[in-house]
């Protein structure tokens, strides 16, 4: 594979792919207004689940600001007090004017040359989280707390001064003179848009196990189980180019069985059991291509896991779908249908947030093929794969290679 040149150096395929550019420009076209008023009628659990959440706010079970990171992370709860659900609100984000975090707030002010993520669209983070679940789904892979777009109000939210005011002074109306209150067309705070994450329990911090599992070797079977799960997390970053991902950001859950009395006989003793959760997904779809490796690397690479080449199973598992342009298409769509209700949308850039996600995927295809690790993964060239349209209409796809390899190094 040539990797030279930053010029387009290939066309990849030109194909007349039924309705498909016909379905994306009609979906374009309609203005159904934001994907979410908490109901997903495709999820009811999911539903039933944020509508919890809703009832407990309600209830004045409200949500509490993690302590933890750099933005609005909060952790929500049923009635009962059980935490069910995180969430980010979009205008607490990172660099959202409402981060209640002040540490972000100081670095904007001071530091604006170097503020944000110059490869990724600024406070789109709650998208980020909710379309690394939507690919975690469609691939199968299991490992991302189910995430959806939600709107949630409450009293613990970082909200204006003038929002505040403006709901105490409806309440006041309201109890004062009903007859009036009764045309205001909402009372209370107003909802923000956010990402809702299903809440793990039993997990820690994927560090905290991994220094354990450095001392103490992990029974076989259960050592296959975890490499198919971290196969899987190298799978989910490399094609949304997460650019975050820490071993602080995604979680282990490792547990002992009991042990069987010999009456049981040996067999009854079960090996550990081990799943991962994939979580802090809101700094990922880049629209371009970091310029340094380096500077966002996938911390999983340093990890002995990521040495071992590309299982069997993993390949059963995604590379049928990823083969497929229909599937990839596919995906960009669900991925425009998501994206699309946010106020900043901007479909050129969305192209392009897609075009680095189809090279990812080509270079996982490679990957699999050739029985690379996820380590030689994170060294091939960088690729985008931009669509166009050619004079009657038809999708036609262009390869680009970046200027050079990344650099990669154990230190
Ligand atoms: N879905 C989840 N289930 C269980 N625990 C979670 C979940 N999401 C987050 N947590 C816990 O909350 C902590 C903070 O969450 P997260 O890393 O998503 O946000 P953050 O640290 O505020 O974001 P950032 O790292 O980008 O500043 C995590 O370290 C983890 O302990
Ligand atoms: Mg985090």
């Amino acid at each position: 594979m040539a990797a030279g040149s930053g010029d387009k150096t290939k066309i990849l395929s030109e194909k007349h792919n039924g309705n498909s550019m016909e379905d994306y420009e009609t979906i374009e076209g309609h203005a159904e207004g934001p994907p979410t008023n908490n109901v997903f009628k495709d999820d009811v659990e999911f539903s039933h689940l944020v509508r919890e959440s809703e009832t407990a706010i309600e209830c004045g079970v409200h949500p509490e600001l993690s302590s933890k990171g750099s933005s609005g992370c909060y952790f929500i709860r049923n009635v009962e007090g059980k935490i069910i659900g995180v969430f980010k609100p979009k205008d607490e984000e990172p660099y959202g004017h409402l981060n209640p975090k002040w540490t972000k707030w100081m670095h904007k002010l001071c530091c604006p040359c170097c503020f944000g993520r110059s490869c990724l669209v600024p406070n789109q983070g709650y998208l980020s989280e909710a379309g690394a679940s939507l690919v975690d789904q469609k691939l199968n892979l299991n490992i991302v707390p189910k995430t959806k777009v939600v709107k949630l109000a409450s009293e613990t939210f970082n909200y204006t001064a003038i929002d505040k005011m403006k709901a105490r002074t409806k309440k006041n109306i309201m109890n004062r003179v009903p007859a009036v209150g009764r045309h205001f067309h909402r009372i209370g705070l107003p909802p923000k848009v956010g990402s809702f994450q299903l809440f793990v329990t039993g997990y820690k911090d994927a560090d905290y196990w991994l220094r354990k599992f450095d001392n103490e070797a992990l029974p076989e079977s259960t050592s296959v189980h975890f490499q198919n799960l971290f196969e899987r997390l190298v799978i989910l970053d490399y094609i949304i180019r997460n650019t975050d991902r820490g071993n602080d950001n995604w979680l282990i859950k490792y547990e002992t069985a009991a042990a069987g009395t010999p009456d049981e006989g040996w067999d009854m003793i079960e090996n550990p059991r081990i799943s991962i959760a994939a979580i802090d997904n809101g700094l990922a779809f880049p629209f371009k291509h970091p310029d340094e490796w380096r500077t966002y690397p996938y911390h999983w690479a340093w990890l002995s896991q990521a040495k071992k080449p590309f299982s069997q199973e993993i390949k059963d598992l995604v590379y049928p779908k990823l083969d497929s342009a229909e599937f990839v298409q596919g995906l960009c769509e669900d991925l425009y249908e998501l994206f699309r209700h946010d106020k900043g949308f901007d479909k050129a850039t969305f192209e392009k947030q897609m075009s680095v996600m189809r090279g990812q995927i080509i270079n996982i295809q490679r990957a699999l093929q050739n029985g690379k690790s996820p380590v030689e993964l994170v060294q091939m060239p960088v690729v985008t794969v931009e669509r166009t349209s050619n004079l009657v209409g038809y999708p036609r796809f262009t390869q680009s290679f970046a200027h050079r390899a990344p650099f990669f190094s154990w230190c």
